[in-house]
């Protein structure tokens, strides 16, 4: 099983890069070796490596700079994603792809299904959706993972930034009507490999698009109370307490993009295909910030 993996020096793309290997031969390209948006460097490592499954972990995913640079963000996520698919389909390969609940406009006040209607507020939103449809308008086999709130142990992400604010500061203000629980790579890996398994095993799952979060739900101001909670039960000294977090609006924190409310996915479809029982948030999220503080606690 060959595997060519697409965009791997992102927060996901690390993940996928180290655990990919136990399920196929893993050739991967950071965008420095690689830019996903030149068309015939994608065609040329699509017919060098000759592979079963590509892989995009390739995205735009400033969500506020976007509104300012639509054309790029359509670049990355839309065009250069409808290429990919079409060379998928001409080349008989797989393409997994991945997407956001930012394709949905956060009024629902259940979690999303697959099938309910995206309306995405904010120009990434809509980057990734059109990217979404690139996907299933060429008829290629793909699965296109769609998650939230992704936060690893690579890369800058909401866990860091909090990490470093609660170190310098006496006391933070963190947004708690925006819903939704955080997701990390390793999850999003390990389902990755999953389906890659049953590919492989010629049992692939029907093509189509999956939800993938933990269980659970969740606001950034629980989310950031978890984290600074777990760090101080760890000795790393704060500045800030768990009771000095304080909670905010979403209008009390603007931003250039508008985000949804509600960011939570109903993830039945993907239960019914996996090996494996999805984990509850914290379980998932603490697994992330243990390997975070550890390399805190590293001199
Ligand atoms: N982060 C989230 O909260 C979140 C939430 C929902 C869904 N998602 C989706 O999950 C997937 C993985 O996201 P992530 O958190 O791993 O994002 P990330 O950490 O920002 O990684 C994206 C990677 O894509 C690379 N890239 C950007 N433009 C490229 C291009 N033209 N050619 C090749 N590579 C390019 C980036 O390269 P550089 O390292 O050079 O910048 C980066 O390594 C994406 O599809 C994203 O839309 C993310």
């Amino acid at each position: 099983m060959k595997i060519l993996l697409l965009g791997s020096n992102g927060q996901l793309g690390k993940e996928l890069e180290r655990q990919l290997s136990s399920v196929g031969s893993v050739v991967a390209f950071p965008r420095s070796s690689l830019d996903i948006t030149d068309h015939a460097a994608i065609k040329d490592a699509v017919r060098c490596v000759q592979p079963d499954v590509i892989v995009n972990a390739a995205a735009y995913t400033a969500v506020d700079q976007a509104e300012k640079d639509p054309e790029t963000a359509f670049a990355i996520n839309a065009e250069a994603v409808a290429h990919l698919a079409q060379r998928a389909k001409t080349d008989n390969a797989w393409l997994i792809h991945y997407s956001t609940d930012y394709v949905f406009d956060g009024t629902k006040p259940t979690p999303y299904i697959e099938t309910d209607s995206p309306n995405p507020v904010n120009v990434y939103g809509a980057s990734k959706l059109a990217g979404e449809q690139a996907v299933v308008d060429a008829g290629c086999q793909y699965l296109i993972f769609r998650t939230t709130w992704v936060i690893g142990k690579d890369g800058s992400n909401f866990a860091k930034t909090i990490l470093r604010l609660a170190a310098e500061r006496q006391s933070l203000k963190v947004i708690s009507d925006q819903i939704g629980v955080p997701t990390s790579p390793a999850l999003i890996t390990k389902a990755t490999s999953n389906a890659i398994q049953s590919i492989k095993n010629d049992t692939a799952w029907p093509r189509g698009i999956y939800h993938i979060a933990p269980e659970g739900a969740s606001s950034w101001h629980e989310v950031a109370q978890t984290l600074v909670s777990f760090t101080e039960q760890n000795n790393i000294p704060l500045s800030v307490s768990v009771e000095s977090i304080k909670a905010i609006t979403t209008a009390e924190y603007p931003a250039a993009a508008k985000r949804p409310l509600n960011s939570l996915l109903d993830t039945s479809k993907l239960r019914s295909q996996l090996s494996f029982d999805l984990p509850h948030w914290k379980d998932d999220f603490l697994a992330v910030v243990s390997e975070i503080v550890k390399e805190l606690q590293t001199p």
